[in-house]
Order: C-alpha cells, then structure tokens, then sequence
C-alpha cells in the first residue's frame, strides 16, 4: 500500500461513518483540554465529514463542559478505532464552535429529526438531575434550539495506524488550514 491510497483509505473510512449509525467510526472520542489543564475525552457521534476539506462535524449540548472547554481552548484531539479494519486514526485539530443564532447551528438544527432535538430539552449537562428535567415537553423541543451548537474540528494532522499481523503500518499526514496535504511520511509503528 502506498501513503496516497492510506489515506483515502481512512477519509474514505470516516465519509462512511457519517453517513452510517453501524460503521466503525460512527461513534468518535473528543479529546479537550480543561480550565486545569486536565485532559478530558467523551463519546460523540459522527455527524459529517468533509474530506475535501478535512473537517469533522459533532453535535452538542452549548451548556456542556466540553463546550466551555473549547472556548478557552480550541485545541483538541479526535481518536477513532475501527475494529473491522484494525484501524486507528488520531486527529489532532482545531474545534470551531457555532452557537445558536449562526447559519451553521441554525442549518444542522432544521435537519435534526424531533426525537433528536428532545436531547437538547433536559436540563444542563453533568449537572445534578432534578425532577422537573426528565419531563421535556413538545415545546421545550423548541426550546432545545437555544442550547444546541455545532463544533467542526479542523483537522491538522492524522496519525493513523493499522494493525497487521505481522507488519503493522503506521503513518502521518500532515495538513494547511484550508486542508490541503502538507506532508506525509511512514512511521515506525
Ligand atoms: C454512544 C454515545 C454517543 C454520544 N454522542 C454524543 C454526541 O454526539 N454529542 C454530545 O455532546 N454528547 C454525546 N454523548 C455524550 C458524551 O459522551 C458526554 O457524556 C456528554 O456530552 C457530556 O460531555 P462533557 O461533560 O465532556 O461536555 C454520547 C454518549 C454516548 C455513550
């Protein structure tokens, strides 16, 4: 394999996920930095990618922690494993963050079906449950626009690693702001 087919192989890989709930790198970690310089990491949901332009695109709760955290500090890291290809792919990025009232936000939430925007109902995220929060009501959906954003993750770099057997093949690629490939090189896995 040579680095060129590597990687359309993992962007390829990525446009699958966004597009199908079963493929393997449907379900992402996003990696943030906190307040205390913590690493902190969660499960989000794959919702688009643009290889063109290698970007990522997550749906999220605005009153979350990682949405602070992204605030203060843009730099992030997605992590992907795909167990039917053995494939690792780690991406180091930059996260920009839409809020409501933005196209971006406002475009993502007229697509999103009701059952999808009842999540954004309940109350602050990580925060302690209170009764009244597990009732969403039918206009409460609606209000669930004010609290949704959309982070796209810029990414600048993709380490990816594929497992092997025998002959494990590791390398990196590396990306201007627009996405266009910089650099790219085999690594000793
Ligand atoms: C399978 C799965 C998918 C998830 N998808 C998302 C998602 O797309 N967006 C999101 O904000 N949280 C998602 N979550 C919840 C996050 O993992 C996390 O618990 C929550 O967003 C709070 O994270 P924070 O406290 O770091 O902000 C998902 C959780 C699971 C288990």
């Amino acid at each position: 394999m040579d680095l060129k087919t590597f990687e359309a192989e993992a962007w390829a890989a990525l446009d699958d996920a966004a597009a199908d709930p079963q493929a393997g790198f449907r379900y992402l970690t996003l990696c943030t930095v906190d307040a205390e310089l913590r690493p902190q990491a969660r499960t989000v949901v794959l919702r688009q990618c643009a290889d063109d332009h290698r970007t990522l695109t997550f749906h999220t709760d605005v009153r979350s922690p990682k949405w602070q955290e992204m605030a203060v500090n843009p730099q992030v890291t997605v992590l992907g494993y795909c167990h039917q290809r053995r494939l690792q792919l780690r991406m180091p990025g930059r996260a920009e963050c839409y809020a409501a009232g933005t196209e971006v936000a406002r475009a993502a939430w007229r697509a999103l079906p009701q059952h999808t925007r009842q999540t954004y109902t309940g109350g602050p995220p990580g925060e302690a449950r209170l009764a009244a929060d597990e009732m969403p009501d039918a206009s409460a959906a609606e209000a669930g626009e004010s609290r949704f954003g959309v982070v796209i993750v810029r990414v600048s770099m993709l380490d990816a690693y594929q497992l092997q057997r025998n002959d494990n093949q590791r390398a990196l690629f590396r990306y201007a702001s627009e996405g266009e490939l910089q650099a790219s090189e085999w690594l000793n896995p």
